[in-house]
């Protein structure tokens, strides 16, 4: 069975004692409701991680990174390695998000040299795909996210993929209020599934965990994650809020 997942991605936003309160909180609510089955992830910036991957002791409950640098270590001022987000106690870092394809000019490339380093340093991968208004409306975006992943990640060995989680966002839909429709997220998640067969096997595709986002709420969770293809979420806006982020948890 492939695990459901809850990922907050908190982007640039709290200064360090509200993200330490936010995420009490959540620790102190899936202390008292246990998440059973399901995993909930915390993306903070690097500020928090350390303090958070050490508060957070609730069974399911991990923190994340939302970007790391390609390389080791070395003369890269201002950047911060996959091996010293490892350090921090966090488990996790998202890579490619859209933010940083189109506002830092990450590259599939770059993409798959930071996926590589960070499950090289021993970090769950999850890798973030979609394509942007214009692609979908000229019929594409099936094409665009098969790219994406066929030079992002499906260069990876079958051992390393499995350490990997997929999120679809439709770029259109990330902090736009305008979330994909079930039809349209099961239809790319399903398309989704199907590349990761054809490189890895049935047996991977069945256990590949792959996540909507964009303008995901806990108003329309219930039906996106309805969709057998849709193994969970990956939150913006909505994380930054405890009781909004933990009724999306209660809909998976
Ligand atoms: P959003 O962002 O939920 O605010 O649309 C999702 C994301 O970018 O991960």
């Amino acid at each position: 069975m492939r695990k459901k997942i809850v990922a907050g991605n908190w982007k640039m936003n709290l200064e360090l004692n509200e993200g330490i309160a936010l995420a009490t909180e959540i620790n102190q609510h899936f202390s008292t409701t246990p998440l059973n089955a399901k995993e909930v992830i915390l993306c903070t910036p690097f500020i928090h991680l350390s303090m958070v991957s050490k508060l957070l002791d609730a069974p399911g409950l991990s923190a994340g990174a939302q970007n790391c640098n390609d390389h080791r270590s070395g003369a890269y001022t201002g950047e911060v390695s996959a091996a010293m987000i490892k350090s921090t106690g966090a488990a996790n870092v998202i890579i490619g998000h859209s933010e940083r394809r189109s506002y830092y000019g990450e590259s599939d490339e770059l993409l798959a040299a930071k996926t590589t380093e960070a499950l090289h340093n021993g970090l769950r991968v999850i890798f973030c795909c979609g394509e942007v208004l214009a692609e979908r409306e000229s019929g594409i975006h099936f094409e665009v996210v098969g790219r994406q992943l066929e030079k992002g990640l499906f260069m990876l060995a079958e051992g390393e993929f499995k350490k990997c989680i997929i999120a679809y966002e439709p770029v259109w839909a990330i902090g736009t209020g305008v979330t994909a429709s079930p039809a349209q997220a099961q239809e790319m998640h399903r398309f989704i599934r199907d590349l990761v067969e054809k490189r890895y096997g049935k047996a991977a595709a069945e256990e590949t965990t792959i996540l909507y986002g964009g303008s995901c709420k806990a108003s329309n969770a219930a039906e996106l994650f309805a969709n057998p293809d849709v193994d969970g979420g990956l939150i913006g806006g909505a994380s930054l809020v405890k009781e909004e982020f933990c009724n999306i948890v209660k809909a998976l």
